[in-house]
């Protein structure tokens, strides 16, 4: 069963095409019926609450849900998708990790006008850090594009990886008359979204010279298709498309089902879990409070590693050791709710809960095994953060909580002062958190300068940790979980303290 499952996310900059993509994959694995449903859905969602404002103003998505799909694949076999959608913002990067941290492989959408933009190249550092492969889609060559040649070498030059061109358009922009897949010289043609067979390239008329000359080079100008260089991370193939036409988006769902890797084993403490061990172990990587503000929910995102996942069945959470019994998961089949009862390893289960699963958190059915590889990010912003009505500190206490378990910002509190410090990578974060906060939580919030720069977590002795302490208090806060964080005025301070203090660590990041 292991092997159906295609976990992955789409990255790409913003109005490169994602949610188009998006929409056409669903239709294609029948998911949905018309097209539109997926912005439909979204603007209806996006209706709810002020911080869905900010989405719909700039245009961005700011959360990432998951979608499946089924497809059969060439054999015949039905495979599942589970598509987790990234938030498209820089500003989002760690939530976008924590996705990633939750996938086997992404697609990268690329626009064809406008080749990699710098938040594309920093997405697919993330999925380098991770290991995830990568397939590339260049959207819009329904549009004038640049020269196919250009974006290849571009996709080559900045992200130092082999490319493979696997299809080819036929004409780009006013000229586009369809993608041919290099392998077997086909070519799906706009109208209708059958392969018409126009025969091999070189023995076809009816290409025009110069695009019959291009595919030549193209053949013979790259490397070939390598699955171990692919899977390995250092070859993308590369599929040319419109999925605004609904072009080679068949082939991109070809390739999802025939290149992209199955469920993968995960790093935990005592070594990696297999997808084919018996019993359920999985994951939270992301938890998302307040999804219908009606209802005050919170939904916990698992990853399922290994076992056979059944409704109602005890899963013993690492945070908080006895076994809660999962009776309402949340499976997200758009088409078939029966499948609903059970998943399997590759899959993503939202669990509905009041606070007791965190992010990071390993559940198991045994209790014996602890994933590891979620991190909190050190915050390049810090801001103070102060009440309108100082009757509403409790309110604000709760609202950072929660926030920050999200992963919409960090929280510091200080050990000397009661004024909290929350921290973030990009400046939106901060407009998401005073709009959230106002809207889910009924709090009216400033921020002002913090005197503070950067953070720092820190470990080590015991000893070495208390004397530092003592001498440091106006520089020490504790965050979310009670961890001591060294708050720094600037990277020298840091530097200079790691410098004094040998038997500690600053670190930039966290574990989770
Ligand atoms: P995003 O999620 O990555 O931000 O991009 P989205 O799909 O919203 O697409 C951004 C714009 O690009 C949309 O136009 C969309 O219709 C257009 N687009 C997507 N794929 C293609 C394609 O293959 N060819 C062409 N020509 N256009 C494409 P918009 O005018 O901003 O939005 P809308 O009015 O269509 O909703």
């Amino acid at each position: 069963m292991t092997n159906s499952r295609r976990t992955f996310a789409i990255i790409s900059h913003p109005d490169a095409g994602k949610t188009t993509l998006t929409e056409k994959l669903l239709l294609q694995g029948g998911a949905i019926h018309l097209a539109g449903q997926v912005k439909a859905r979204g603007a209806a969602r996006r209706a709810r609450s002020d911080w869905m404002k900010i989405e719909q103003q700039r245009g961005i998505s700011v959360t990432s849900s998951v979608m499946t799909f089924e497809r059969a694949d060439a054999d015949g076999n039905v495979i599942t998708f589970n598509l987790l959608d990234t938030p498209g913002h820089e500003d989002f990067s760690e939530d976008t990790y924590r996705t990633l941290t939750a996938v086997d492989s992404a697609i990268m959408v690329i626009d064809a006008a406008k080749g990699i933009e710098p938040q594309t190249r920093k997405l697919f550092e993330v999925c380098r850090l991770r290991s995830v492969p990568i397939i590339t889609f260049i959207n819009k060559v329904d549009r004038e594009g640049r020269a196919c040649f250009d974006l290849l070498d571009e996709v080559a030059d900045m992200l130092a990886l082999d490319v493979c061109p696997m299809s080819w358009p036929v004409g780009m922009g006013g000229l586009f008359q369809g993608i041919m897949d290099l392998e077997s010289g086909r070519v799906s043609r706009p109208e209708g979204n059958s392969k018409e067979f126009l025969g091999k390239v070189d023995e076809d008329a009816d290409l025009p010279e110069e695009v019959a000359e291009e595919i030549e080079l193209a053949k013979i100008g790259y490397p070939e298709f390598d699955l171990e260089a692919y899977r390995g991370g250092d070859l993308t193939p590369v599929y040319f498309g419109s999925a605004l036409k609904n072009f080679g988006v068949i082939e991109l769902i070809e390739a999802i089902s025939a290149y992209a890797p199955p469920p993968r084993p995960q790093p935990a403490d005592g070594g990696e879990v297999t997808p084919d061990r018996k019993d359920v172990t999985g994951f939270i990587f992301k938890v998302q409070a307040n999804m219908d503000p009606q209802h005050r929910d919170r939904i916990a995102f698992m990853r399922l590693v290994s076992g056979t996942f059944n409704r109602g069945m005890k899963l013993t959470p690492s945070g908080l050791g006895k076994p809660i019994a999962v009776h309402s998961p949340i499976l997200f089949f758009a088409q078939d709710r029966e499948l609903a009862d059970t998943a399997e390893p590759g899959d993503i289960i939202g669990i509905p809960n009041h606070g007791t699963l965190r992010v990071g958190d390993t559940l198991s059915e045994k209790n014996d095994v602890r994933f590891t590889g979620l991190p909190n990010f050190a915050p390049e912003i810090l801001r103070r953060v102060a009440l309108r009505d100082p009757t509403k500190t409790k309110q604000l206490r709760k609202a950072l909580d929660d926030l920050s378990e999200e992963g919409v910002i960090q929280v510091f509190y200080p050990e000397i002062g009661a004024q909290w410090i929350v921290g973030v990578v990009g400046q939106l974060q901060l407009e998401v958190l005073i709009s959230r906060l106002e809207a889910e939580y009924k709090v009216e919030a400033m921020l002002e300068a913090s005197p503070f720069d950067t953070a720092r977590w820190i470990t080590g002795d015991a000893k070495a940790l208390r004397d530092f302490a003592d001498f440091n208090k106006m520089n020490l806060a504790k965050d979310r979980d009670g961890d001591p964080v060294f708050m720094a005025k600037s990277a020298w301070d840091v530097s200079y303290q790691q410098e004094r203090n040998p038997d500690l660590t600053f670190s930039g990041t966290k574990e989770r």
